[in-house]
């Protein structure tokens, strides 16, 4: 169990809170781009630009220290562990694509916005439609190390329950 020490459950919380958060943003942008050239919420794009780049920065600091260390280790028996470089390079790439949504999102406010309203639409679609990808799969690893978790888990009763019956079993799950 030693191995999970950083999936407590007040860390699981935090994880799920900040992809749901997340995941807010990303609605939240897609509603700005469907009201693209017409309908421009201003204040809609103030809060977004606001929270924007704090949301995912504490987002990709707590699952950079607690969940993608695990999601690197190889599992018993397994070949392969989940590439976290991958995952770390599109932190990168999504920190550095907010800024630009977020300079878009203030020109929108202001009524200013250089750039046509076609190439501001798809911009924020590239950058939702990437994180939206994102946590898909660190959901479907957070699931996977669950599955690991509940396993350590059985195995543990079992051995346990072999130990008391003065016998010593290896489980290979
Ligand atoms: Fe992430």
């Amino acid at each position: 169990m030693e191995e999970f020490r950083g999936l407590q459950p007040q860390n699981i919380e935090k994880l799920k809170r900040n992809h749901i958060d997340l995941l807010k943003l990303c609605s939240q942008l897609e509603a700005i781009a469907d009201g693209l050239p017409a309908r421009i919420d201003e204040r809609l794009c103030l809060n977004v630009s606001a929270t924007l780049i704090p949301s995912l920065e504490r987002a990709q600091a707590l699952e950079e220290m607690i969940l993608f260390p695990l999601l690197g280790q190889k599992p018993d028996g397994c070949r392969r562990a989940v590439s976290t470089e991958r995952l770390v390079a599109e932190h990168r790439h999504d920190r550095l694509a907010a800024i630009d949504v977020v300079h878009a999102l203030q020109a929108l406010a202001d009524g200013g916005c250089k750039i046509s309203p076609d190439g501001t639409g798809y911009m924020l679609r590239g950058f939702f439609e990437c994180v939206r990808r994102h946590v898909a799969a660190e959901q479907t690893g957070l699931a996977m190390l669950f599955d690991r978790l509940a396993v350590n888990k059985i195995n543990e009763g079992r051995q346990q329950q072999a130990a008391f019956h003065g016998k010593t079993v290896t489980v290979k799950v």
